[in-house]
């Protein structure tokens, strides 16, 4: 069921009294608080247990409100603003002076987005007239599956929120590309539903993906156990998934379920835009199953599966700790 506008009212009011509001964005929902408030973030990280020095997005009503937040707008900034936002693409920019360093995770920048999504933006426009954010990390505890639904906060996070705002499943169900423009060339942080090739295509340069161990303490997302199910989990080619144990909990991408198979067995689309949107329902149900292992068939190696790839990447490297 989507917010009511009295429900996007209620939820402002919240922001603005320093609470936190889970709100839905077209790629994962967010656990918001006000960006300029230093108390109302804190909550943000009491809620995740998050450790305090990762860097939080804020999210925007408009790219016009960038400049309340960035010190230095690159042209590339705005070119890119104007072909992607709303829209999954986080801008890594200077910060201005007085943002506060509980968001930026003491750093000298500060990511940026607009987020595409009816109630995110309606709620961004109740809370503030004048440029103001709101400080949102994806809403589920510190390294677990991001939630894609209202449900999926609730089952993560319940107590620990003022409230939820329902927007119903996620479109992209992945999170954002974060692209770093504050160090003069550009840099994926995060790989996202919007690509190396798309990005170019705006920019007129390639932006560069970054060396594991470069990115690893900035971005929460780039430590390797992240987006983690509790049951282990593999990767399998598709001569092994048919050598599976029977109880296996299975995510395959070209195999039907075999008929002697006990265990629960999805079956994704083989289009990585709609993959990429079922991804985490399918990992929380594979891992609601309660079978001894999880085995995700290989996906394609082209670039439009990155994202994807980098998802599943580091749920196996995280899978398996309760
Ligand atoms: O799609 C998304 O980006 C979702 C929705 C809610 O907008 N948000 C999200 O937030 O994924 P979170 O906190 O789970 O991941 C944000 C990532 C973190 O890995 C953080 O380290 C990075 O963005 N980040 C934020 N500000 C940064 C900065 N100034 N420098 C480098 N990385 C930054
Ligand atoms: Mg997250």
């Amino acid at each position: 069921m989507n917010a009511s506008p009295e429900d996007i009212a209620r939820a402002a009011a919240l922001l603005r009294a320093g609470e936190l509001v889970a709100l839905p964005t077209e790629t994962v929902y967010g656990l918001g608080a006000d960006a300029s408030s230093p108390q109302a973030v804190a909550k943000i990280f009491a809620a995740k247990g998050r450790p305090a020095d990762h860097p939080l997005i804020v999210h925007l009503a408009d790219a016009d409100s960038m400049i309340h937040w960035a010190r230095e707008i690159p042209k590339e900034a705005i070119a890119l603003a104007r072909a992607f936002w709303p829209g999954p693409l986080t801008l890594i920019l200077k910060k201005e002076s007085d943002v506060s360093d509980i968001v930026t995770g003491g750093q000298d920048t500060v990511g940026l987005r607009v987020p595409d999504h009816p109630v995110a933006l309606a709620l961004l426009r109740a809370f503030s007239s004048d440029g103001g954010g709101i400080a949102a990390p994806s809403a589920n505890r510190f390294g677990r599956i991001s939630p894609t639904t209202a449900q999926h906060v609730a089952d993560d996070l319940g107590n620990a929120v003022g409230m939820i705002l329902d927007g119903g499943a996620c479109q992209v169900g992945i999170e954002s590309t974060i692209l770093d423009l504050s160090r003069g060339e550009p840099v994926i942080l995060r790989p996202g539903m919007i690509g190396v090739d798309a990005i170019a295509a705006v920019i007129g340069r390639r932006p560069r993906l970054p060396q594991q161990t470069e990115n690893a303490p900035r971005v929460s997302g780039a430590l390797a156990a992240h987006y983690a199910p509790r049951t282990p989990m593999q990767i399998a080619d598709s001569d092994q998934l048919r050598n599976i144990p029977h109880d296996s909990a299975v995510l395959a991408f070209s195999l039907d379920k075999p008929e002697d198979h006990a265990g629960i067995w999805i079956r994704s689309s083989n289009k990585a835009a709609e993959y990429a949107h079922d991804l985490y329902a399918n990992l929380r149900a594979l891992d609601a199953s309660r079978a001894p292992n999880i085995v995700v068939e290989e996906i394609p190696a082209t670039p439009e599966w990155d994202a994807v790839c980098d998802r599943l990447g580091r749920a196996v490297v995280g899978s398996g700790t309760a």
